[in-house]
């Protein structure tokens, strides 16, 4: 593959959704943190919707190797939301950025998005955010949030001209508020700059390390999600449960959908009108079958009016 060719590849995504739970015991015992479910829908629903939305095709599904079967009987080849799942095993949960080592011949220069199997983003024009940090061809994309508990993550310490000067991980004394979300857009550097990552004083791949590296090299950009937006990570029992709270509050009060790939892949243009409607008939017993069905028959109704 020429550097020119590299370039315009499509972005490729992973969806990483290892890990051991261990703050959901002994929910997470069983099964896999990532397919349990947030009101309506199995956990990695959401970020997989938020893949779809950034116009992403080719997904790799990163699973402990004890919970690779479930998430292939959930989730199938992709078919369904007009996309294509290639399965990997992480064998122990040894970082995030571990998942660059696990991927790399499958991503094959191309440049590539993350996901966190246990967020979920909810914000208006997210799909324009989305499609840019997809568009960009050099650097690296991610974006930070204000939380109340920074020193859980990577945290951002912006200049006065609102940028990002430094990303320290779990720091102690955290030096804002900005935490970074577990959603990251990479160039097709990205490997090359996972292999200088070394483990952490606690034994991880740090992806707060790879992002240095780009934030020291000039080519970071962080993007903050205002107030308006909703960023949740449902590790905990509580966060869980205030995950599924939201995505029932707004979806009661908005009939809207949140964190459906089948919405997101129709609305991409990823499938069609046709099935849509498949899919929404397989669980039309439930208000999320129901509303797939309205919105094809919306869809179907604009497309008779034209
Ligand atoms: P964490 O919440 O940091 O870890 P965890 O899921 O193992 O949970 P706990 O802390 O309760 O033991 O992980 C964040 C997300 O990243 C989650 O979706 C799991 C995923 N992950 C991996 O798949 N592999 C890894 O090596 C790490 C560190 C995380």
């Amino acid at each position: 593959m020429t550097a020119t060719n590299k370039k315009i590849a499509p972005m490729k995504g992973i969806l990483l959704s290892g890990g051991s739970g261990t703050r959901l015991h002994p929910m997470t015992l069983a099964s896999s943190k990532q397919l349990l479910p947030v009101y309506d829908k199995p956990m990695i629903y959401y970020p997989l919707s938020t893949l779809i939305l950034a116009g992403i095709k080719e997904i790799m599904i990163i699973t402990t190797p004890e919970d690779q079967p479930q998430f292939q009987r959930l989730l199938g080849s992709g078919e369904q939301f007009g996309v294509q799942f290639t399965y990997r095993i992480q064998p122990k949960p040894e970082g995030i950025a571990q998942a660059f080592h696990i991927a790399e011949d499958w991503i094959d220069g191309a440049r590539c998005a993350l996901v966190l199997g246990d967020n979920l983003i909810f914000a208006d024009g997210l799909e324009h955010m989305l499609h840019d940090a997809a568009q960009r061809q050099h650097g690296a994309t991610v974006f930070s949030y204000q939380v109340k508990d920074p020193e859980r993550y990577g945290v951002v310490t912006f200049g006065e001209d609102g940028r990002a000067l430094d990303i320290v991980e779990k720091p102690v004394n955290p030096p804002s508020s900005w935490a970074v979300t577990g959603l990251y857009f990479y160039d097709h550097r990205v490997c090359d700059f996972a292999r200088k990552v070394t483990p952490s004083a606690r034994g991880e791949l740090e992806i707060t390390d790879l992002n240095r590296m780009y934030l020291e090299e000039g080519t970071l950009q962080v993007d903050t999600l205002g107030r308006g937006c909703a960023w949740l990570d449902a590790g905990t029992s509580d966060s869980l449960m205030q995950a599924g709270t939201f995505v029932q509050t707004i979806q009661a009060r908005q009939g809207l959908l949140v964190g459906s790939p089948t919405e997101a892949a129709y609305r991409m243009g990823f499938i069609g009108v046709e099935q849509l409607r498949a899919v929404g008939q397989k669980m039309s017993k439930t208000p999320l079958g129901q509303n797939l069905l309205h919105i094809a028959s919306e869809a179907e109704l604009s497309l008779k009016e034209r």
